[in-house]
């Protein structure tokens, strides 16, 4: 099982959360990644997600989700990756079984009836849905005080995997950080491959610290 972050897209070309430059240094997370804030100003929120849409339209996978992609490929056993990423290089660069437990740029949903569509490549805040007529489209998105998706597959995923591998996030953020407990608890061996060591490193077993698009081939090609 491996969890990926932010960090394997940085060599792509799209910026981090929270580094020195990164997207929450520019924007306040309270008015772009929560309901209160798409509340308040639901034109901010949609210019911000259309930047981030554009960026990841125009951005290619790296190595690292090349990799990814062939060892799922490759691999006789069950294999799964849960992406907090919203971006879709996952897909384009060939992964099949992903979960995007922060929903995806290039979907929306309505705020109503929970709908989802495919995104067009700029959204607008007076977009209704055509599913229930009722309801706006709102970013496919998981804010700040919302329940990430998918979490009855992972939390399954999670208690019966034997090795779960971490790329590029900084374990900050919950439920996410967690996961490596639950992995470890379960009898995984848990592997962390980061720039640096996260927030949660103590819970792993093995550090690889170093550029995604080298160090992820690199341990790939060891267990493969
Ligand atoms: P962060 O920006 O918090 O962390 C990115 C991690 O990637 C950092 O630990 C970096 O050191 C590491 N990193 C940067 N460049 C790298 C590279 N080339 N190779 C390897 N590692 C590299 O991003 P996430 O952990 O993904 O949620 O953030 C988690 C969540 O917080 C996001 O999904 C988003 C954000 O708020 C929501 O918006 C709900």
């Amino acid at each position: 099982m491996v969890l990926t972050g932010a960090g394997i897209s940085a060599e792509s070309g799209l910026r981090t959360f929270r580094a020195v430059e990164g997207l929450w240094e520019d924007h306040r997370i309270e008015d772009v990644a929560t309901p209160e804030g798409y509340q308040r100003d639901r034109q901010l929120v949609h210019d911000f997600y259309n930047q981030r849409r554009a960026a990841a339209a125009a951005a290619k996978p790296n190595a690292a989700h090349l990799a990814l992609a062939e060892f799922e490929a490759a691999f006789a056993g069950e294999f799964l990756l849960v992406t907090q990423n919203v971006d879709d290089l996952h897909a384009r660069a060939g992964s099949k079984r992903v979960l995007a437990m922060h929903g995806q740029l290039n979907r929306m949903h309505c705020d109503n009836c929970g709908q989802v569509t495919d995104a067009p490549p700029v959204c607008r805040p007076d977009m209704r849905c055509q599913h229930c007529q009722a309801g706006l489209l709102r970013p496919h998105v998981v804010w700040f005080g919302e329940m990430p998706l998918f979490m009855e597959e992972i939390s399954a995923a999670l208690a019966d995997c034997n090795l779960f591998i971490a790329i590029g996030t900084s374990g900050q953020v919950y439920p996410a950080a967690g996961f490596v407990r639950i992995a470890a608890a379960a009898g995984a061996h848990c592997i962390e491959a980061n720039l640096e060591a996260s927030a949660v490193a103590a819970g792993f077993d093995e550090q690889r610290l170093g550029l995604a698009t080298e160090i992820v081939p690199q341990i790939l090609a060891e267990i493969a």
